[in-house]
């Protein structure tokens, strides 16, 4: 029998609540399928500012080191937007990702069939189905480049580095690559080669990886035609590779045809078997703590941990196939519809165990 240990970051706003309803969830797939889950939790974001302050603690990146896997709810809200940049709730998310070396986000953008109607994409446009994997590099680019302020001619001025090693686009290359093997075998590689000397090598070493990868067809799109293919002909994608910036972008965009951006999971993946998931919206300040925070996005980020780091793929099924079924009834009000029923975070996590 498995024994795993998962670190809990719930961070802030409604992180809490919807990471508890999570931990429900991956308690049920644990007595169904036969594995135990022990938790711990550590601090991240505006909590930890607040207790310790500093936004990323080290006590927190050790106990990860250790933990099988890193389940995170959302960091940040108003309370902290006069930190200074560096010490921010967003600069402990960075921090951690580098420490952790989580080089490799997988932020899937799916379309629930119930929630369809949901979409602010025409039916026609979306076709049969969407499902794209959006691959985007974590840990290096303008994110982590060299950044400062400085004078020019006498003005103050500020900068920010674009840069990519080749062994970082080759490792988040061949992330790419492989899951593109797993599914339809279509890759889109997303950069501004047109203009950036950083996007030409990643172009080029991207070209380079496909040897390898006979069996996928590579195509590349400026990320500003790739902004406007997601918006006329969605369908056209399998799996996206790009850069840490462009894949902020673009993931936020993609996330948005699937008209809920409570429904979407993401992991980030380093070299290991570890990673750590999140939903990919944020800490939604505003609605913490009135029990209407759609909390699916967090139990579908579990279903990605039990696949990707537990190698549980059967419970993983057992729990997006469960989110499916309860979708046809039940609604948290962000993706209300007439002739659902409107249910709590809490009833919401209840139902999603009890159908699984
Ligand atoms: C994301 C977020 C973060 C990012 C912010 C909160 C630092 O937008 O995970 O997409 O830009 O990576
Ligand atoms: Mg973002």
């Amino acid at each position: 029998m498995s024994d795993y240990k998962i670190v809990l970051l719930k961070g802030d706003g409604i992180g809490p609540e919807i990471v508890n309803q999570a931990v429900k969830v991956l308690d049920k797939t644990a007595e169904k399928f036969g594995f135990t889950v022990e938790y711990d939790e550590a601090l991240l974001g505006g909590c930890a500012i607040d207790a310790t302050g500093v936004p990323l603690p080290d006590e927190t990146v050790e106990k990860c080191k250790k933990a099988d896997s890193v389940l995170l709810g959302a960091v940040g809200g108003p309370k902290w937007d006069t930190q200074p940049g560096n010490n921010r709730p967003e600069a402990g998310l960075l921090g951690i990702r580098g420490a952790l070396g989580l080089f490799a986000n997988l932020r899937p953008a799916v379309i629930f069939e119930p929630l369809k109607g949901a979409s602010p994409i025409k039916d026609e446009i979306i076709g049969g189905a969407l499902d794209i994997m959006i691959v985007r590099e974590l840990t290096g680019g303008i994110y982590f480049g060299e950044k400062g302020r400085k004078e020019v001619n006498g003005n103050p001025a500020a900068y920010d580095t674009e840069m990519y090693s080749v062994p970082e686009i080759e490792r988040i290359a061949r992330v790419a690559f492989d899951l593109a093997m797993k599914r339809n075998k279509k890759l889109t590689s997303v950069d501004k080669a047109n203009v950036l000397e950083s996007s030409r090598l990643w172009r080029e070493t991207v070209i380079r990886i496909s040897k390898e990868y006979p069996e996928v067809e590579l195509n590349h799109l400026y990320v500003d035609n790739c902004a406007m293919q997601l918006v006329i002909n969605p369908g056209q994608f399998d799996v996206i590779v790009t850069s840490n910036i462009f894949g902020d972008i673009l993931s936020d965009e993609a996330s948005m045809i699937s008209g809920s951006i409570g429904m979407l999971a993401s992991a980030s993946l380093s070299e290991g078997k570890s990673g750590l998931y999140e939903p990919i919206h944020g800490s939604a300040p505003d609605i913490a703590g009135l029990g209407v925070a759609n909390p699916l996005a967090t139990i579908l980020s579990v279903a990605m941990m039990l696949r990707y780091s537990l190698d549980q793929p059967k419970a993983a099924d057992a729990i997006e196939n469960a989110v499916s079924t309860v979708l046809k009834e039940y609604r948290t009000p962000d993706i209300y519809a007439e002739g659902t029923k409107k249910v709590s975070t809490d009833e919401m996590g209840d139902l999603v165990c009890n159908a699984i």
